[in-house]
């Protein structure tokens, strides 16, 4: 129902988004989509995912920005469980590597953290990038060659962010051998495996990201992370009303 309004609005303006504005609610509808997702790992649901909602999620993924409008990936849906077996057996593998390159007093906390869903999620969609799928030279990505996979991340967040609205959880598995990957699913060599989702309905969502009750990171301050004209050229709340509001706003993310 949505898309028809949408193109009425579009086909009475001439193709500028006059009509499309956000009121309070729906602009509050994203910043809880945004503040609410998060990681999941331990908490999928076995029940498959409707394909109308899996449908409306990948249209969200492809609508990502991209570099050039190049539309780098594709999204190879992985629902075999044989197949997401030999996955869990590739992080199985790269995960005991992993461990050994912590020191020695971390180990044993990684060992212990679930870094992945690969079995229980009743999805994996794993998110490529095609470095060639708009020619040799793309429009801005003549002087930063990685500009194409970065576009496949912002797919990979618009994904993440909209599984969020649908209620459906996602965890991103990057402990994996790229070519071992690529190998398993048949992915071409010059074709990147840019993220490994796990996606399903959850029990539950936690408040905060699991790596951050568990010890392992805090979440920075934002104000610390704002620099003015200059690296590391940071402001205190006297100096800088911006510093003064983000200050200010430090429960902002609660709200939500
Ligand atoms: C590029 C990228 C790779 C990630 N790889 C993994 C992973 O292999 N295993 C895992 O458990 N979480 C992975 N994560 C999830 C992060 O650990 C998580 O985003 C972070 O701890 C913050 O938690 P939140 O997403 O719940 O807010 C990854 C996230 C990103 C953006």
């Amino acid at each position: 129902m949505q898309s028809t309004i949408k193109h009425t609005a579009k086909a009475t303006h001439s193709g500028q988004q006059t009509d499309i504005w956000f009121d309070d609610s729906e602009r509050n509808g994203l910043y809880k989509t945004i503040f609410n997702r998060r990681d999941v790992r331990g908490q999928f649901k076995p029940g498959p995912v409707p394909d109308e909602v899996l449908s409306r999620v990948l249209y969200a993924a492809h609508h990502a920005p991209s570099v050039g409008f190049m539309q780098p990936w594709n999204f190879l849906v992985v629902a075999d469980q044989q197949k997401k077996q030999q996955v869990h057996d590739l992080f199985t593998t790269a995960h005991n590597e992993a461990a050994e390159m912590f020191p020695e007093e971390k180990r044993d906390t990684y060992r212990s953290l679930k870094l992945e869903g690969i079995l229980e999620s009743p999805l994996n969609i794993c998110i490529t990038c095609d470095r060639d799928s708009a020619g040799p030279t793309v429009i801005g990505r003549t002087h930063i060659k990685t500009m194409d996979q970065y576009s496949s991340v912002c797919a990979v967040q618009n994904l993440w962010l909209a599984a969020r609205a649908e209620g459906l959880g996602v965890g991103w598995v990057s402990i994996l051998d790229q070519r071992k990957l690529q190998d398993l699913l048949n992915i071409p060599r010059k074709i990147i495996p840019i993220a490994y989702l796990c996606i399903g309905y959850v029990d539950h969502f936690y408040d905060k990201p699991e790596l951050e009750t568990a010890g392992w990171l805090p979440r920075q301050p934002l104000e610390q992370l704002v620099h003015f004209d200059s690296w590391q050229n940071t402001r205190s709340a006297e100096e800088d009303s911006l510093i003064e509001q983000i200050n200010r706003d430090r429960d902002f993310p609660e709200q939500f």
